[in-house]
């Protein structure tokens, strides 16, 4: 159960995995997450659902090496199993709720930054097979760090790729580009922004500015992800709500990111020390 069958790294430090989950296959539907366990004693980690295949019975996990346990979980390789992997949590996209007439008269804009590159291709892929209109930004600090190029390729009908130094696409980050294109004439309806918890900030700033209604998917710390224990709480529309089931996604202009980054930075000095403590043993 939940053996690692395919394994590549996208760039040095992100990793796919496909596994062996065949309940959670049938299950899982765009914007939603699964939590894995690496070994019985191991932490809870909440990972991106990449991609989901009900008839092979598997679904795509996507980790970006930062601490000690998404490091021990990209030292796995094809033929290990998790201990554990709940699943499908969150709410799906709330598009998918949308009438398909309703949805086919807007025009997506994805903003995918780094890693959180990887769960916008589910959504971007369920819209286009719908035959909704969905154009995609992809922005990484650098050309080698770029993810999910072919991918999302194949389920959008533009792609635009952007890097902080210049060296692929445009010269500049995401709300640059969302606001060049705009500029020259591109007519979006709705934005869907996923990335760093910064990015998200300033893409929802920009769409604001821009008149754009913007969702985003935040990737608070999380423990049980189940609505018990408290730890991605967040602020949204000034209301108290947690990430693991009231969201992840949430309306853009009503979160309070300031707060969401703060709690997001609390453990950074204890996690450090876990990753030296490692590389000492
Ligand atoms: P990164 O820091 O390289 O940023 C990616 C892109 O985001 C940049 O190239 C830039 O275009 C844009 N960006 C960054 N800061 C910005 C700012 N201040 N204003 C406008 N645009 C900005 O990304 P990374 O290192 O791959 O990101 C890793 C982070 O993504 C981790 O913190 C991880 O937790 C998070 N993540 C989020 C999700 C999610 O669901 N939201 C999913 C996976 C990972
Ligand atoms: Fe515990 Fe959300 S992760 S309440």
């Amino acid at each position: 159960m939940y053996k690692i069958i395919k394994k590549e790294m996208l760039n040095p430090t992100v990793c796919r995995m496909v596994v062996e989950a065949p309940r959670l296959a049938k299950a899982a539907a765009p914007g939603q997450f699964l939590i894995v366990l690496t070994d019985s004693k191991g932490e809870r980690i909440p990972l991106t659902i990449s991609d989901y295949d009900p008839e092979k019975g598997t679904v795509t996990i996507v980790t970006q090496k930062i601490g000690v346990s998404s490091c021990n979980i990209v030292a796995m390789e094809c033929g290990d199993s998790f201990a554990g992997v709940v699943g499908p949590l969150g709410k799906a996209s709330d598009f998918m709720e949308m009438p398909l007439e309703e949805l086919r008269k807007e025009h997506f804009i994805f903003i995918a930054g780094g890693v959180g590159t990887a769960p916008v291709y589910p959504q971007a892929k369920w819209l286009h097979e719908r035959g909704v209109a969905v154009d995609v930004i992809i922005g990484a600090k650098t050309g080698d760090l770029l993810i999910y190029k072919e991918e999302m390729a194949s389920v959008c009908s533009a792609l635009h790729i952007c890097t902080d130094d210049g060296s692929e696409g445009f010269h500049g980050m995401v709300t640059a580009l969302l606001e060049k294109l705009v500029a020259e004439g591109r007519k979006y309806t709705r934005a869907v922004a996923i990335g760093p918890m910064i990015m998200m900030k300033f893409t929802t700033l920009t769409c604001r500015k821009l008149g754009l209604p913007v969702t985003v998917s935040l990737n608070t710390l999380m423990v049980d992800g189940t609505g018990m224990c408290g730890a991605c709480r967040v602020s949204v529309g000034g209301k108290t709500r947690f990430a693991c089931v009231d969201g992840p996604e949430f309306d853009g202009y009503e979160v309070d990111f300031d707060e969401a980054m703060r709690r997001q930075g609390q453990y950074r000095t204890e996690e450090r020390q876990a990753i030296e403590n490692q590389g000492r043993a």
